[in-house]
């Protein structure tokens, strides 16, 4: 018959909860590790006057500002990284296209007026490798014919349009659904 020593019943017992706590720590790690290295990244480029949301033609853009739409965005999407860009100028979005656009899993793309008038654009987004959704607030076929012109459409993932600021929640869907 086996029997421990009274003296080496606390050694034991100290060392049980020592190898308990480090496997909890280790998990821990583990699990922070995996969240982080995961986590999905997604951003939202948005063209000229599109800073302008919520004061600019409110009865065809709305009136609320992009700034607290994103708020709510992030706050819903809150397991992913969801990161905004705006800018005026063309070779600056072509710039931030460029940059993102081997490393995200999706970029969700306002070129606004740009859309119907940049080569440059529609070629960056040809040129890389992570998938664009292009996104308008308003329905662009229901109103002038020049909208009706994509220069970044024939190399996007797929086109959201006429849904309102909802445009880009579901245009998020669609790249997390993919
Ligand atoms: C827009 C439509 C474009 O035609 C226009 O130039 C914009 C906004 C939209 O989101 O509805 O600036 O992209």
């Amino acid at each position: 018959m086996c029997c421990i020593s009274s003296n080496l019943k606390p050694f034991l017992y100290a060392s049980g909860v020592i190898l308990v706590n480090a496997m909890c720590l280790f998990n821990w790690f583990i699990s922070i590790f995996t969240q982080t290295s995961i986590q999905m990244k997604i951003i939202i480029i948005n063209g000229p006057n599109l800073n302008l949301l919520g004061k600019r033609e409110p009865e065809v853009y709305g009136t609320i500002t992009f700034a607290d739409y994103f708020q709510e965005l992030q706050h819903k999407y809150s397991s992913i990284e969801l990161d905004y860009y705006q800018s005026n100028i063309e070779g600056e979005l072509i710039d931030k296209t460029q940059e993102v656009g081997f490393t995200y899993d999706g970029i969700i793309l306002n070129a606004a007026a740009y859309t119907h008038t940049s080569v440059g654009i529609g070629d960056a987004v040809k040129a890389i490798t992570t998938p664009v959704v292009e996104v308008h607030i308003s329905n662009t076929f229901s109103r002038e014919t020049f909208r009706h012109q994509s220069f970044i459409a024939p190399n996007a993932f797929g086109i959201i349009t006429g849904f309102g600021l909802k445009s880009y929640d579901l245009a998020i869907q669609a790249i997390l659904n993919k």
